[in-house]
């Protein structure tokens, strides 16, 4: 069996998807232009069906995956291949044209079903994130809007081509580009009138063309606009937030410096998490996911914390699914001497000032991977000092439960800690 991942597969496919494309565009061409099946055309005829053969052989020996489970048994394959795009794909290779006479060169058309594999392709492709997937969708809209005036260009020129004038008939080129600003003209709804039809048949034509690209118009347009607004949903919602929030502002009269500082305040989420609140984010994943993601997020931190990069990966992953994050703008208190400690805190990114009471004597300064608040919750006593923020601070906050818990189970963490708040302890007691 072939595995979807196997690379010879992929490209085969991606071929395989190009041809349903040319057969696209070449078959209602031919048949419009009633072109001679002979020479290039003819082989490019055989090349293809051939190759719709060798991939609807190949097919039956493909395993897939649906919903995340490799489906790799033949008979299963199989089965799920005849209930499916077997039929399909059977139509598209059979040469009804040859077995039933060149009248049922129309039959050739059925071909055309195989673009569903594209649709199909484009689907998946859109939701692998591998690129922006409105930008994709856009081209893939794109791509069915101009296949679409394609065949409205050959079906007007099967209809006869209208009031087309004869210096536009004298090569098949000319013909085609004629009939293609007709399409393009009737379906985006501009039709200026130079062009209109003559017969019955070419009316009829002109006002199915003329429904649908009505229709399409407006749903392109839709389409369009949404994936616009999509191509950058996290802007989107950012500048939404912060537009509500300036309304807010502006309606409760909020000084202006206040005011500055939440800009301020927004401008920093947006550069260092594109607005996303990290807690919120990982509360939609199931707890494996959690734990890897919580890893990943704050192994920058750990890495910087000293007393994290002896400890063992069942540490680790302890604590960092406790901790909770937190930001805290400049001048912030994030506790003040004298309160009820709760939670002890490790500095993930900027620095903050250990400062007495009355915020005029600073003890220490603290940063990025430094940590503070233990000794409240080791000693059982109010918070020694208070903590200012000296610029913008994110944080991982350890609650006290959470903190006695990982204290419990790893003794070498406790007693760094200890030792380290012992040594705090004496220096703040100094005069
Ligand atoms: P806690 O007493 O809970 O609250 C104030 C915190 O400041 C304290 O825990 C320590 O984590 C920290 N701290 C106190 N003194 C110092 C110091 N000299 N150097 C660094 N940090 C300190």
């Amino acid at each position: 069996m072939i595995h979807p991942t196997n690379k010879c597969k992929q490209i085969w496919d991606a071929f395989v998807l190009v041809m349903t494309s040319v057969v696209a565009v070449e078959i209602p061409l031919r048949i419009a232009m009633d072109l001679p099946f002979r020479g290039g055309l003819l082989f490019l005829d055989v090349f293809i069906s051939s190759v719709f053969v060798v991939d609807l052989i190949l097919t039956f020996f493909s395993a897939f995956y649906v919903n995340g489970t490799l489906i790799n048994d033949p008979k299963n394959v199989a089965k799920r291949y005849l209930k499916g795009w077997f039929i399909i794909d059977l139509l598209a290779v059979l040469p009804l044209d040859l077995i039933f006479g060149t009248f049922m060169i129309n039959v050739r058309l059925l071909r055309l079903l195989r673009l569903g594999h594209v649709a199909t392709f484009m689907q998946k492709v859109a939701n692998a994130n591998v690129v922006n997937a409105s930008l994709l969708r856009m081209l893939f809209l794109a791509f069915w809007v101009s296949l679409f005036a394609h065949w409205a260009a050959c079906g007007w020129i099967a209809a006869g081509a209208g009031n087309i004038t004869d210096e536009w008939k004298t090569t098949e080129s000319l013909l085609y580009l004629r009939s293609l600003y007709w399409a393009v003209t009737t379906l985006v709804t501009i039709g200026y009138g130079d062009i209109t039809p003559v017969t019955p048949k070419q009316t009829i034509f002109a006002i199915i063309v003329e429904l649908l690209g009505a229709g399409l118009y407006g749903y392109v347009i839709a389409i369009f606009a949404s994936l616009v607004a999509k191509l950058d949903v996290a802007r989107t919602h950012f500048t939404e937030k912060i537009e509500k929030m300036n309304t807010f502002m502006r309606f409760r009269k909020i000084p202006s410096d206040l005011q500055d500082r939440i800009r301020s305040y927004y401008e920093y989420l947006w550069t260092t998490r594109r607005g996303y609140d990290e807690g919120q984010v990982l509360t939609d994943l199931p707890d494996s996911l959690k734990i890897q993601v919580s890893l990943h997020l704050c192994s920058g931190m750990i890495e910087k914390v000293p007393i994290f990069s002896g400890a063992g990966e069942d540490l680790i992953k302890q604590i960092v699914t406790k901790l909770r994050p937190g930001i805290f703008t400049p001048g912030d208190y994030i506790f003040r001497e004298g309160e009820v400690g709760d939670s002890m805190y490790f500095i993930s990114r900027g620095s903050v000032e250990v400062v007495s009471k009355d915020g005029k004597t600073a003890y220490a300064t603290l940063s990025q991977g430094n940590f503070f608040g233990e000794i409240a919750l080791l000693l059982q006593q109010p918070r020694n000092a208070s903590i200012r923020a000296l610029d913008y601070v994110d944080l991982y906050t350890l609650g006290h439960g959470d903190f006695q818990d990982v204290l419990q189970k790893f003794p070498a963490f406790m007693d760094h800690i200890h030792d380290l708040a012992k040594k705090r302890q004496e220096q703040i007691a100094k005069p």
